[in-house]
């Protein structure tokens, strides 16, 4: 095991191989300004004048670990449509290799914000649960991607694409390789055995209930860690930085934030650099460490965002 920073591991993190597997989704930006109301309802009438789109959901991880320098694979559903291949040209662009299992009958999840002057005015959402026989196609090829990586990092977005976790956790266990989770919804069960899971603090709260103090907060989360049979459960905590409890320990990371521009995706972040870091053979406490660093400087950026290499020197 070495210690130190993301610099003493930047070698090691070119060499090491990533697979994200979960729910991706394109967000879309569309700008304009509003001048009118609609003659035909009561709504205001934007003139789009720019639009933007970025890779969102398990794809933002995905290209966060590759602006790491980690050699990343992204094992997805997405339908055959305009979305799906502006995410793969996306994604190609930051250095992801994305392999994609393409299904007719579903459409690629779409975020699509309506902003005018800053204000979101509307938010639209394509989304459909993909099917089994899809699912099952990608539990295959996730078979087949699973010998040839170091570390793989499932991202669950609630969406239906990780419907087999458990399955792939108990795959990837067997082949030794490390898995880290960051969980959705009310029932982690289905996480059980994972190397590393990542709730943030509702999600958390979510499944084991309020807490009123620290020592009650600490009690909980070990005792999920036991239940669910962990190496380590981290709690992301916003503005209260991050804590990461193991079997005999606890530690707890402050944010290291100077000035906070925008929190959406630093979850995506903060496992994507867990993920590079432990692929290059750092321990949980270093990994988090660094992931509390990186986390730091991604909310100083505008939406959802990348940590550059150099930046940790900063
Ligand atoms: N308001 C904040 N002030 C300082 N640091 C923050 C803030 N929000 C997030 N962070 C940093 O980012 C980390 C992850 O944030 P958070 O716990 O909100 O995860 P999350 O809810 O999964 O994020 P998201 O879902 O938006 O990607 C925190 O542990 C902390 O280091
Ligand atoms: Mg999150």
């Amino acid at each position: 095991m070495v210690m130190g920073g993301y610099d003493d591991f930047r070698v090691r993190i070119a060499a090491s191989r990533v697979l994200v597997v979960g729910d991706v989704m394109l967000d879309r930006y569309w700008f304009g300004d509003v001048e009118r109301i609609s003659p035909e309802a009561p709504v205001p009438v934007v003139h789009v004048s720019r639009t933007d789109e970025r890779p969102g959901g398990a794809a933002n991880v995905a290209r966060n670990a590759a602006s790491l320098g980690a050699q990343v694979t992204l094992l997805s559903v997405v339908g055959d449509d305009e979305p799906g291949r502006i995410l793969e040209r996306l994604l190609k662009s930051n250095g992801v290799r994305p392999v994609f299992q393409i299904d007719a009958g579903f459409p690629t999840i779409v975020k699509l914000r309506v902003i005018s002057r800053q204000q979101q005015l509307l938010r639209i959402d394509f989304e459909t649960p993909p099917g089994d026989a899809i699912l099952e196609a990608k539990m295959a090829k996730y078979e087949s991607l699973i010998p040839d990586v170091d570390v793989v990092i499932l991202s669950d977005y609630g969406k239906g694409g990780l419907t087999h976790i458990a399955r792939m956790i108990e795959l990837a266990k067997s082949r030794g390789k490390p898995v880290l989770v960051d969980p959705k919804g009310e029932d982690f069960s289905k996480y059980r055995g994972a190397t590393l899971l990542t709730p943030n603090r509702a999600e958390f709260r979510q499944v084991v209930g309020r807490w009123s103090n620290e020592a009650e907060f600490g009690a909980k989360a070990h005792a999920l860690r036991q239940q669910l049979d962990l190496a380590g459960l981290l709690v992301t905590r916003s503005e209260e930085g991050m804590t990461l409890f193991l079997e005999n320990a606890t530690h707890h990371t402050p944010t290291l934030v100077r000035e906070v521009f925008d929190v959406s995706g630093a979850g995506d972040t903060v496992i994507a650099t867990l993920g590079a870091m432990i692929a290059a053979g750092a321990d949980l406490p270093t990994a988090t460490r660094v992931a509390n660093q990186a986390a730091g400087i991604v909310v100083g950026k505008l939406g959802t965002a990348v940590v550059l290499p150099e930046e940790f020197r900063g």
